[in-house]
């Protein structure tokens, strides 16, 4: 089976597209309402490792000439150093204005490509391959890229939407059983905002073998997903108001991975975390909220952190230097009651800690 979605912003209508081996089909398409047949492709190590010589055949099958360049796995990648570089590469091997650029990979090389596609001759044409369950539930979507700053994450960046998203299932059959609980969360989170029969659905995560799970059931809720944030971006595309609620568990989430380096823990990871924190607050607040339904996914991952070194005060610091912030009280995206999303302005300092406190007991 296939699904197809359509996402409207202010710049364009573009789809997404989902199901098992359907990447050749596509690009041939996209191509043939295009008047190039050429591009470039950024393309994450790994994804090169397992998938080059399957995407060198859907490429020449095509009859699209293509020039590419590997983007190293790891938050690090996100970095002005790795911008600069990628800027070199497309630049110095003449890209013009309507020479497509293609990203392959997870969240990384997304959101690395992404910005480059929208700063390099003020914008060229970018198409997104995502390559993990995070990037086709999430981060391909929506149009927001960016880089990191050494003084947080994501702080550098463009709304900039792609023309067409491929999400071909696939290139998950090389992802690791723990990138899979990664990507996890993120369909958690639009389970929580929007839609139980999501959370319900999640338990085909509890496969014994991830890799076995049922591609209809996987297609189906991907297509969720993307309907839940493209019915979202369609509303409020620049974050002014409900985009807000995708950010559910994020500012706990973004504070503890700034707390742990953005090595110890994966976003996806402090993003369950983060939900689970949320959650807790919520219910300090007076909201009626029982997280069993989230908490059921538990045993689904295993943290590795040095809980010790984290320190309640330190990590609502970091909160505070969120750029989400607009001024020193934090706002947080809270439960009252499944799917109903508050965004709520919180000063009560002692129950944040108590918040933080339940979630690192958690780890
Ligand atoms: N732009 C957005 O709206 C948005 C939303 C959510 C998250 N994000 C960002 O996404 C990033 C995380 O993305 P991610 O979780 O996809 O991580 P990622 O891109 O680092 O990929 C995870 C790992 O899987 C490997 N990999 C990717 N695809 C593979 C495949 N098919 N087979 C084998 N290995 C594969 C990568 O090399 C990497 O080691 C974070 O930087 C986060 O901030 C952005």
């Amino acid at each position: 089976m296939k699904a197809n979605i359509l996402v409207q912003s202010s710049a364009n209508t573009y789809s997404v597209s989902i199901g098992h081996s359907v990447l050749e089909t596509e690009i041939k398409a996209f191509f043939d309402d295009s008047s190039v047949r050429e591009c470039f492709i950024l393309i994450d190590e790994n994804v090169g490792k397992h998938h080059g010589k399957r995407l060198k055949k859907i490429f020449d099958n095509a009859k699209i000439d293509f020039t590419s360049f590997v983007i190293p796995e790891g938050e690090k990648s996100k970095s002005i150093e790795q911008w600069s570089r990628t800027l070199d590469f497309l630049l110095q091997n003449g890209v013009r204005r309507n020479t497509p650029l293609i990203s392959i990979g997870g969240g990384i090389t997304g959101d690395l490509a992404g910005f480059v596609a929208a700063s390099v001759l003020r914008g060229i044409p970018l198409i997104q391959v995502p390559t993990t369950v995070l990037a086709m539930v999430d981060s391909s979507v929506g149009g927001k890229t960016g880089i990191n700053h050494q003084t947080g994450k994501n702080l550098i960046g463009a709304f900039y939407q792609p023309q067409k998203v491929i999400a071909d299932i696939e290139f998950l059959e090389s992802l690791p059983r723990k990138e899979w609980i990664n990507g996890l969360s993120e369909i958690l989170k639009y389970g929580a905002i929007s839609d139980s029969t999501i959370i319900e659905r999640s338990s085909i995560f509890f496969e014994e073998d991830i890799h076995s799970i049922e591609k209809d059931s996987l297609i189906r809720l991907i297509e969720d997903c993307v309907s839940v944030k493209a019915d979202i971006v369609k509303k409020d595309e620049f974050e002014g108001g409900v985009r807000a609620y995708l950010n559910f568990g994020h500012t706990f989430a973004h504070a503890l991975e700034k707390a742990t380096n953005f090595d110890e823990i994966s976003h996806g990871e402090a993003v369950f975390l983060g939900m689970l924190a949320a959650i807790n607050l919520s219910k300090s607040l007076g909201y009626t909220i029982d997280d069993a339904p989230l908490k059921k996914f538990r045993p689904l991952y295993n943290f590795n952190i040095n809980a010790e070194a984290l320190d309640t005060d330190t990590l609502i610091q970091y909160m505070k230097s969120d750029k989400k912030m607009i001024d020193s009280d934090i706002r947080f995206i809270l439960l009252d009651g499944w799917q109903h999303p508050v965004v709520k302005t919180v000063n009560e300092q002692e129950l944040i800690s108590k918040a933080w406190l339940y979630l690192i007991h958690e780890l």
